[in-house]
């Protein structure tokens, strides 16, 4: 029996209402400023959300144009994994928010919590039911409302992040698809970024709101990124010179030059999203593909490197032929 891969054949993503600038929010009382902000992280705008919308709601459009551009209908989709880490309610899951929003259902649907690695961490498992036969059309979705969890007095933390979705297609096929991926989590960092509060009777108990030892995690970013791009090409048996596209998560210019650089790659092959999207967590990944898809940058038969960093610790990548 020949073995069942897992191709993307559909990208979709959506960012809310209009681009807000390191000086808007400098204008809105923030004490900070277009030079701090760009010339650390390389970030120069964000998109947020208006009052009352929500994960979901980012979620749908992003899903409804990577189901158009695959040429499927919601009710062909079996599987729906949602990456989030700003959920609509505790339960249900956004993934079956999303599911009744797009009118499918019997898909088996649920979130995936990774923080920033949360797409790759999706989109390894959706390759799992693929290439396992249970399963043979997968929506994964990463969409955060990062800006609901920010604290907005703490200019350390809020410059840094942004709202957006970004959806990708997973289907069965006889073609690779996606050639390896790796996970791996670290939880003895569970404090240099988190959002460690919680709702119980009725009140919020401890922080409500995402704190972050920048320095740390710049150092274990670079340092995690950099191994699992080894890691990924070696199971794959290519070579680095053989990766088209890096698509790294988009936290810091800084960290993505600094991964790009030590693994000899030019930043022609590298997608930076990161000056007009700022941090979307789980978001940035497929938004970024998104991108790129739909400017042509990324062909059909390129080799696209997708990787992830975030909170708890968590890391991975997924190499795929496009
Ligand atoms: N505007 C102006 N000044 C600021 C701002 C701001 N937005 N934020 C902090 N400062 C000030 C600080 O108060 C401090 O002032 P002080 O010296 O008077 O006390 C000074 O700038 C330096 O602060 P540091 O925190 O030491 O700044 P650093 O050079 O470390 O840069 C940064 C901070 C940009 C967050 C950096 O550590 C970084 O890029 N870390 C990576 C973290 C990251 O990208 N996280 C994303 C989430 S994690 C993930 O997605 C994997």
């Amino acid at each position: 029996m020949s073995a069942i891969y897992a191709r993307i054949t559909g990208t979709g993503g959506y960012l809310p209402g209009e681009p807000v600038s390191n000086d808007d929010l400098a204008a809105r009382g923030l004490d900070t400023s277009d030079e701090w902000i760009s010339s650390r992280t390389g970030i120069r705008f964000r998109h947020l959300v208006s009052p009352g919308e929500t994960c979901c709601d980012l979620a749908h459009k992003a899903a409804e144009s990577a189901l158009q551009a695959a040429g499927v209908t919601a009710g062909e989709i079996d599987l729906i994994i949602f990456a989030t880490s700003t959920p609509n309610y505790i339960f249900p899951s956004t993934a079956c928010l999303l599911q009744e929003r797009l009118g499918n259902h019997s898909a088996a649907a649920f979130d995936m919590q990774a923080v920033c690695s949360g797409f790759v961490y999706a989109l390894t498992c959706a390759e799992k039911f693929i290439s396992s036969g249970t399963h043979k059309r997968a929506l994964v979705v990463g969409a955060e409302v990062l800006s609901g969890i920010v604290d907005w007095q703490d200019r350390s933390t809020c410059v840094l992040f942004g709202d957006g979705a970004g959806a990708v297609v997973l289907e069965a096929s006889d073609k690779p698809g996606i050639l390896s991926s790796v996970l791996h989590a670290d939880g003895a960092y569970y404090d240099i970024l988190s959002a460690p509060g919680q709702v119980r009777d009725g009140e919020v108990v401890g922080d409500p709101f995402l704190r972050m030892d920048g320095q740390a995690v710049f150092k274990f970013a670079v340092h995690v990124l950099s191994s699992v791009l080894e890691e990924c090409c070696t199971i794959a048996h290519i070579n680095r010179s053989a990766i088209d596209w890096l698509i790294p998560h988009q936290a810091n210019l800084r960290i993505i030059d600094a991964v790009a650089r030590k693994a000899g790659l030019p930043a022609e092959k590298v997608v930076y999203t990161v000056a007009q999207h700022a941090n979307t967590s789980a978001a940035s990944i497929p938004l970024a593909l998104d991108v790129a898809v739909r400017d042509g940058r990324i062909k059909q038969g390129n080799n696209v490197l997708l990787q992830g960093v975030g909170g708890g610790f968590t890391w991975g990548g997924v190499l795929l032929a496009f």
